[in-house]
């Protein structure tokens, strides 16, 4: 795997993703996606979505304000819990996070400590500023909302959403009362969230603006029977409970049965939820050896979740969670009760009571983070070729099909071509260099499938199609040019059986 550094560069170089605001010296935690990292990450959100809300009865979607009101988020407990211990120079004003400086430093687990802890280490270790090596002050803690003022001395001050998931808890009645759900169900969202990380690190990673696919998902209280649970019994991945964690064992592949059965996970609508989302990933192109599920330590877990689980990914820079999995329960919504005073319980038809739904998982995963794990396991570096060979599954590729004349005197008739195709597929045309420096090209930017259009196409009006991880070329008639694409790009058809082998 190619380190962060190089992944940073390859992503700029390719117009992927870019540093914003850089005319005027960027900001750090921000970034701007280019013209193929819009496509590959619309198609992320575009897969997630069809897999998560349009492909499954139980769950609906909504879209949600960024600006959300001050009271959702005191409701939420983000405004008074939501924050990293921060350990500032007393000389330089440099600021750490402090767990992240522990665990550098030390080479322990630091996640969840809190500040007095954090403080009790940097005294008995004598730890000092990385920067100037000068001493800290007592650490504290930072909270990680954003505020923003709205209007004109209306004195309200709101705040950019630090996750999606408090809208889904703020719309509860209406998206119940409108989409007539029954539980168990879901309700999901895509879109942006901020938070003021106190050191943005790891190129995407750890950002300050970010996207998230969330569902909060609703049973009654105590079920933990899922339905769906057959789908995912013999799915096998690498479980890193919170006791092998404590007893300094490896992770252990196993079956989501073997899983249940050795009550390491207790829960079947975690165990559904966690397979579901690895198999969603490797469904999309993921390498299914590069994960891991890793149990939340009890000191670990968020403020509202009793039990958590992290989908890993195994980056550069070691495993980091993609996705959280928390158990909330009732805690969100009895949170907005007492809040607003309104009745957000649900009347259950079989016990004839009120009752307030408990989030049995919440699917959580970051749009970015996802991205840069597909990057990273789509890279390849192909000697012979002497090029990068960016392997993304077809569905995310940003470019589907490159028309490429083989000379200039052709450029219009492959144009006319390139014109039909790009009515049903993203397509790119180029004319520039010589053939094989085209093909280089599409390798790098992912594209699947290259149409080589030649004197020959003229006369026997067919083309040659190139496919980009076995380099193999196959001759199809024009004619059948764009169901032929159509199947090789929904894996309906083997790339040797779509024509005559070249
Ligand atoms: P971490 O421990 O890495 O800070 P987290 O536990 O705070 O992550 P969650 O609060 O569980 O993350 O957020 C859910 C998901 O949102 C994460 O799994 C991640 O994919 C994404 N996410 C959270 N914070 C960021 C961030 N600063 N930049 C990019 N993605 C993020
Ligand atoms: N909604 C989960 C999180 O962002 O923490």
């Amino acid at each position: 795997m190619i380190s962060i550094d190089e992944m940073v560069a390859f992503c700029r170089r390719k117009g992927f993703v870019f540093p914003s605001s850089e005319l005027y010296g960027g900001i750090a935690g921000i970034y701007d996606y280019g013209p193929l990292g819009v496509e590959l990450k619309n198609n992320i959100k575009k897969e997630w979505w069809k897999n998560h809300v349009q492909e499954r009865d139980e769950i609906t979607g909504i879209d949600g304000a960024i600006i959300s009101h001050q009271k959702i988020w005191e409701a939420s407990g983000h405004l008074s819990g939501f924050s990293d211990v921060i350990l500032e120079c007393k000389k330089c004003k440099n600021r750490v996070r402090g767990d992240h400086f522990i665990e550098d430093k030390l080479k322990i687990s630091a996640d969840g400590m809190k500040s007095n802890e954090i403080n009790n280490l940097v005294k008995e270790k004598k730890l000092k500023c990385p920067n100037c090596s000068g001493e800290f002050n007592e650490a504290s803690n930072f909270n990680l909302m954003f505020p923003v003022n709205v209007g004109v001395g209306t004195g309200l001050t709101a705040y950019l959403r630090g996750e999606t998931a408090q809208l889904i808890f703020a719309d509860f009645k209406e998206v119940m009362n409108s989409a007539r759900l029954k539980l168990p169900f879901g309700i999901a969202q895509v879109g942006k969230a901020f938070r003021n990380e106190i050191a943005p690190r790891n190129f995407l990673f750890r950002l300050r603006e970010f996207e998230q696919m969330e569902i909060e998902y609703f049973v009654k209280p105590g079920d933990n029977k899922c339905p769906f649970i057959d789908e995912v019994l013999n799915h096998k991945i690498n479980i890193y409970s919170s006791e092998m964690q404590s007893k300094n064992q490896k992770a252990e592949k196993m079956s989501m049965k073997e899983a249940l059965s050795k009550k390491i996970i207790k829960n079947e609508w975690h165990a559904f939820w966690l397979a579901h989302e690895h198999m969603f990933l490797i469904s999309i192109g993921a390498n299914p050896d590069n994960f891991r599920i890793r149990q939340h330590k009890k000191e670990e877990l968020a403020h509202y979740s009793s039990d958590c689980w992290d989908l890993e990914y195994n980056f550069p820079f070691g495993f980091k969670e993609i996705q959280g999995i928390a158990d909330r329960q009732a805690y969100d919504l009895t949170q907005h009760i007492n809040h607003s005073k309104q009745d957000l319980s649900i009347f259950d038809e079989e016990s004839k009571t009120k009752l307030v739904p408990h989030v049995v998982a919440e699917p959580s995963m970051g749009v970015d983070r996802a991205f840069l794990l597909i990057m990273f396991d789509a890279y390849t570096y192909d000697k012979e070729r002497e090029n990068v060979v960016l392997k993304l599954h077809p569905k995310l590729a940003p470019i589907k099909v490159a028309v490429l004349p083989l000379v200039n005197k052709l450029n219009e008739d492959a144009k006319k071509i390139h014109d039909e195709l790009k009515k049903e597929f993203n397509c790119y045309f180029d004319t520039s260099g010589s053939i094989g420096r085209r093909y280089a090209r599409q390798d790098e930017m992912g594209t699947p499938i290259c149409v080589t259009v030649d004197f020959d196409s003229l006369k026997d009006k067919d083309c040659t199609l190139r496919d980009r991880d076995s380099t193999k070329q196959i001759r199809v008639p024009l004619k059948d040019l764009n169901m032929t694409i159509w199947k090789l790009l929904s894996g309906k058809i083997n790339f040797l059986d779509a024509g005559k082998l070249l």
